[in-house]
């Protein structure tokens, strides 16, 4: 079920207080990694989302996104495309900035790997504040493909990055597992 499920998750993710700054803690998914039946039951789930929404790619958000979406992109039978921190990917690029809390931050995706004909389902750990969700969401839409979900391990709710993130969907599904 969704709560054996989400037992099992929560079970292997790691509190790690005062990183990286004092004050934080931080959310470690190692342990989750390294063990087989809680990360094959997690790609199972998110490769299963991404069956029923019809996906044709999976996108993943680095860097902790990749590790997941790899997976679930192999496992549902899709293509895997990352969207990267600004100035790692040497083709053509999309570019989407948004705000942290002190600066700005930048992500990018290369545009022909999307095409008007695919939908794509977005997949990271964490949602904290949504603004890499977010941002990514607008690459995918102005890449002219079609959203089809965001799936993410884990929430922060208290930070409401799911509300952020509800707009850039528009309508498409959202599972924080
Ligand atoms: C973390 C996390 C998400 C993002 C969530 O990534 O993996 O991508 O922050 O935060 P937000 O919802 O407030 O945008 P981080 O920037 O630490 O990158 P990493 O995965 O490369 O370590």
């Amino acid at each position: 079920s969704r709560e054996e499920l989400a037992a099992l998750l929560l079970g292997r993710i790691r509190d790690v207080a005062d990183y990286p700054k004092p004050g934080i803690v931080f959310k470690d998914i190692t342990p989750l990694l390294a063990d087989p039946v809680a990360f094959g039951a997690l790609t199972e789930a998110l490769a299963a989302f991404a069956t029923e929404q019809g996906a044709t790619k999976v996108v993943g958000l680095e860097a902790r996104g990749f590790i997941l979406a790899a997976p679930v992109a192999v496992r549902a039978g899709l293509g895997f495309v990352p969207v990267r921190k600004a100035g790692k990917l040497p083709g053509a690029t999309l570019s989407q900035s948004y705000d942290l809390e002190y600066g700005s931050a930048e992500m990018e995706i290369h545009a022909e790997d999307l095409t008007a004909q695919d939908r794509v389902l977005v997949i990271d750990d964490v949602l904290a504040t949504g603004g890499t969700a977010e941002a990514s969401l607008r690459l995918i839409s102005r890449s002219g493909a079609t959203v089809a979900g965001l799936g993410v391990l884990m929430e922060l709710s208290f930070l409401g990055g799911a509300s952020r993130v509800r707009a850039a969907l528009d309508g498409a599904p959202y599972q924080a597992l």
